[in-house]
């Protein structure tokens, strides 16, 4: 079985990234920009924000947080958006979620410029990746698309069963796929047998937020299995796949934690270059 490193390839990404903003700083005479607002002081979001701003400034990319307290008014978040929308230094701008009870997160998203939308939440780039057209792509199911990649260039004809159909997750990884040619099942908590759509696929990605749901008897042999999921258990943090069991059938499996999470911030930094270099044409 192939345990498949996210975090090796989150380093492989980032120093690549890192050559590229070297380059286009010599081309243009400025590095990409990336500004996260942080709301409020949610632990596990202060840490996702240091990372990333610790991630951004390995690359070389320009990085700023601005931080408001809980009690912020939605006004004020939307004048900083309008803000940051016309300054030129910004090439990306990332709310951190969840958001506070009192602030609207669709009208924060679609405040947002959708040229500067790294996330890929904006219904502008929703649209355009679900219509094939060239957009800011989620990072999460962008990282776990590339580690896919990795294991198996050629997705043509693959049947791939996506188990969880959030906006966040399951239903840009879906298009994903989708634009490479797999055929594609969307499940969900609803779905009537979710081990029977599992045993078809030659990919799944877990992105359902249920601890250990994939079991090992639920996966065809050489299948490729991406776990999304990060869930607190009593025994720690656990994927939505059950990593002992499943590791003795799959072709391929990202462990919990050191498999997508790390790809999803290096993905973040890539979006970020993707929309400066969209900017400068
Ligand atoms: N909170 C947890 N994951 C994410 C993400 O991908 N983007 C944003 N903006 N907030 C998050």
């Amino acid at each position: 079985m192939i345990l498949i490193d996210g975090k090796k390839a989150a380093a492989e990404l980032r120093a690549e990234l890192r050559e590229e903003v070297a380059e286009l700083k010599s081309k243009h005479n400025k590095v990409p920009g990336l500004t996260v607002i942080l709301i409020g002081d949610l632990t596990p979001s202060q840490i996702y924000v240091r990372n990333k701003e610790k991630s951004a400034n390995e690359v070389g990319l320009k990085s700023e947080v601005i931080k408001y307290p809980d009690s912020v008014e939605e006004k004020t978040v939307l004048e900083k958006i309008q803000e940051l929308n016309s300054d030129e230094t910004v090439s990306g701008i990332l709310v951190q979620l969840p958001l506070p009870k009192h602030i609207d997160k669709q009208k924060v998203i679609e405040a947002i410029v959708p040229s500067k939308d790294v996330d890929g939440f904006h219904p502008m780039n929703v649209g355009n990746l679900s219509s094939g057209y060239e957009s800011s792509i989620p990072c999460t199911p962008l990282g776990c698309y590339l580690l896919i990649k990795k294991i198996e260039p050629n997705l043509s004809g693959k049947k791939a069963v996506v188990v969880g159909r959030s906006n966040l997750n399951g239903k840009p990884m879906t298009q994903l796929l989708l634009k490479e040619n797999c055929t594609v099942t969307i499940t969900h908590s609803k779905t009537k047998d979710l081990k029977a759509e599992c045993l078809e696929a030659d990919i799944i990605v877990a992105a359902v937020g249920i601890p250990e749901l994939v079991r090992g008897d639920w996966v065809k042999k050489d299948a490729i299995v991406i776990d999304v999921g990060i869930n607190k258990t009593d025994n720690g943090i656990v994927g939505d796949v059950h990593f002992d069991e499943v590791s003795k059938n799959a072709k391929a499996l990202t462990p919990v934690p050191g498999g997508v999470g790390p790809m999803t911030i290096a993905c973040l930094l890539k979006n970020t270059i993707d929309c400066f270099k969209r900017s400068q044409i």
